[in-house]
């Protein structure tokens, strides 16, 4: 990417070095050659296994506790294919919760790292900043701002990078509750996730992961938009809104929102629903953020807000994990009036680098439009999970979600069958995670840049043999 505006430069003269060059097309011949043989999924080596338990006790160890799975990467993959210390291969249809859109060691991804690696520094921070920085904060606003068939577009001129969800939500709470001063509750919906910092631990629905915190803040919760029940629940949801809206008149400073459910279990927002309760909301002045730090790119558009139609509603958006560095956006009427903003770091120049690598591979690869590549390998996808719904009546059910968020449920939606069965996928081979509760459900987040319908079909494979082995037990 060229972004400074002379050639005469020492920097642009060192990207342009034939060394330099040469070195980068040495990496991808390497890389691409190592990487070639990792295309299906392959048990441990028995010669690592020792070597690999040591290495997962030190890590339990040094975390304090053991890892959600016995996962350590070896350093290399192929597409969704990615090999671990202990020789095994697995088909990644998780990606780290999102992040890696793209895949393992995607060939675009390392030269953007590259370049970023010949900078001068290994991060960026408010203080000294680089043009590749500014170029991502544009590119997120340009697509934020990207009119919808009534030609509305979104009110966002601003972005601030950020390193990870929870702070770029807590940059979008700070925006919000200073532009709503001295209003100091915010509304958010049941079974919320808004990340692991003290204000969000307070706004996400989970009791067990606030346990011996104080309340850093005042959350009232709307039930969400039940797919069963979608007027009853909309209903219902107006009505607790109203009710809230009038016993604390002028007291919200934010409705903190995920159109679409992740953590919570996968459920779909609609534009009626959101509509119906961003009206009065606007209102009573309550300022909009729409959390994507998850859906972000995944859906028929870029932003779910456009995906669910709400340009004339969003205030504040925040983005996360698949954009590699994370971001909140506003619109020029919550530009703060005081120095309340600040990080030492926006990100790594290499995530910075990799995000704006990650957007053009997304628009590249033609995932959105209503029949994008989002859209139509989720149908391909929810249409092998059915059949194996239907296949094995009683063990699988759904399945839920939109575009490249999937999810089933195992059996009667208990943790311990969720994670039992989660488990028996991992030892076969396929990465995909829980999310929700009651029912407790296995969700898949394919790399939408890369997933291809052949990846659909190996990991419903892998699902089918382990149904069909827990028939047959
Ligand atoms: C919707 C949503 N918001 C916020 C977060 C927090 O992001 P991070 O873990 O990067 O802080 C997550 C992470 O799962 C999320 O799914």
């Amino acid at each position: 990417m060229t972004v400074t505006a002379s050639d005469s430069l020492q920097a642009e003269k060192l990207r342009a070095d034939p060394r330099v060059l040469e070195a980068k097309r040495l990496l991808q011949e390497a890389l691409a050659e190592h990487g070639a043989p990792l295309t299906e999924v392959r048990p441990p080596r028995e010669s690592l296994l020792a070597g690999y338990e040591a290495m997962l006790k030190r890590l339990e160890t040094s975390r304090g506790g053991k890892p959600i799975w016995p996962y350590l990467a070896s350093g290399i993959g192929n597409g969704p294919w990615v090999e671990l210390a202990d020789g095994s291969v697995k088909l990644d249809m998780i990606g780290g919760i999102g992040v890696h859109g793209a895949g393992h060691s995607h060939p675009a991804i390392l030269d953007a790292a590259v370049d970023a690696a010949i900078e001068d520094t290994l991060m960026q921070g408010n203080l000294q900043q680089h043009p590749p920085g500014m170029v991502l904060s544009e590119r997120l606003l340009e697509w934020a701002v990207q009119p919808n068939s009534q030609q509305e577009s979104a009110a966002l001129d601003h972005c601030m990078l950020s390193t990870s969800g929870a702070m770029a939500n807590e940059n979008a709470l700070k925006i919000a509750l200073h532009h709503a001063a001295p209003a100091d509750r915010v509304i958010a919906f049941e079974n919320a996730f808004a990340g692991r910092s003290l204000a969000m631990a307070a706004i996400t629905d989970r009791p067990n992961y606030r346990q011996g915190l104080p309340l850093a803040l005042q959350v009232d919760y709307l039930p969400f938009l039940d797919p069963a029940d979608p007027v009853g629940s909309q209903q219902r949801a107006v009505d607790e809104l109203k009710r809230l809206l009038n016993r604390h008149p002028g007291r919200y400073g934010a409705f903190w929102a995920e159109p679409f459910a992740g953590e919570g279990g996968y459920y779909s927002g609609s534009h009626d629903f959101l509509m119906a309760l961003c009206r009065p909301l606007k209102e009573a002045g309550v300022p909009i953020i729409f959390d994507e730090v998850q859906a972000f790119s995944r859906l028929s558009r870029p932003y779910a807000f456009q995906h669910y139609g709400l340009e004339s509603m969003v205030d504040i958006v925040t983005v996360g994990k698949i954009t590699q560095v994370c971001a909140t956006l506003y619109g020029e009427a919550f530009k703060p009036k005081g120095p309340i903003l600040s990080q030492t770091f926006t990100g790594a120049s290499a995530s910075i680098a990799a995000g704006l690598t990650m957007l053009d591979q997304l628009q590249q690869a033609n995932c959105f439009g209503e029949d994008g590549a989002n859209m139509q390998r989720h149908r391909y996808f929810a249409a092998a999970l059915e059949g194996l719904a239907k296949k094995y009546p009683g063990k699988i059910s759904g399945p839920f979600g939109e575009g490249m968020m999937i999810a089933f449920t195992p059996g009667d939606g208990q943790f311990e069958t969720a994670k039992a069965l989660l488990d028996t996928l991992y030892t076969e081979g396929l990465l995909g995670f829980i999310c929700g509760a009651q029912p407790t459900r296995i969700r898949f987040l394919p790399p939408p840049a890369i997933a291809t319908n052949e990846h659909i079909d190996q990991a419903c494979q892998i699902l089918d043999r382990v149904l069909a082995k827990g028939e047959a037990e």
